[in-house]
């Protein structure tokens, strides 16, 4: 049977209303996720004025780094800024369930720490929040992955593992990274 014009022009027809169609949803999916559940890192939605990080609140210079928290949880937090962390080096102890606490100022960064669940963008207007436990001691390497600018690949901060009996919090709590 012959291929006539008509039926062809048909099954282009077809082909381009389903492509229209698939489009339409990935379309739809990128508003919802957008509009409907707000464009937010990939753990939990908490807001906090990029402006006011460093000057008072839970961010402010003498909140940094790892803390014992009153509640027995230890939480680390860090700000990451072009083209550095603070602070450049944290201390958690081994095996046993860490917070991390990240946000920034300026741009989007990223943190990672290689082999671990350590993975997330950091954008300004968010807190970024992951729950990890280190099990190997020693020193990992946590790099900012996310283009932020000519200073990015310089980009980069130390977590320091310890053993529990060798993390040893101060009177407010906090633990420092120890000169290596
Ligand atoms: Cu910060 Cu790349």
């Amino acid at each position: 049977m012959a291929i006539d014009e008509i039926s062809v022009a048909k099954s282009e027809r077809r082909w381009a209303t389903a492509m229209a169609g698939v489009s339409a949803v990935m379309l739809g999916a990128i508003l919802y996720a957008t509009l409907g559940l707000h464009l937010n890192p990939p753990s939990n939605v908490e807001l906090i004025d990029p402006a006011t990080i460093h000057v008072s609140g839970e961010f402010a210079e003498e909140n940094l780094g790892t803390r014992l928290e009153p509640t027995g949880g230890i939480v680390t937090r860090l700000v990451t800024t072009q083209f550095s962390f603070s602070p450049a080096c944290v201390v958690v102890p081994q095996d046993t369930p860490v917070t991390i606490r990240v946000v920034s100022p300026d741009v989007i960064h990223g943190i990672m720490v290689v082999g671990t669940n350590v993975n997330t963008m950091v954008i300004p207007g968010y807190v970024s929040r992951v729950r990890t436990r280190f099990t190997e001691v020693g020193e990992m390497l946590m790099p900012c992955h996310e283009f932020c600018g000519l200073g990015h690949s310089q980009m980069i901060a130390k977590v320091r593992v310890v053993p529990v009996s060798e993390f040893k919090p101060d009177a407010d709590g906090r633990a420092h990274c120890a000169a290596p």
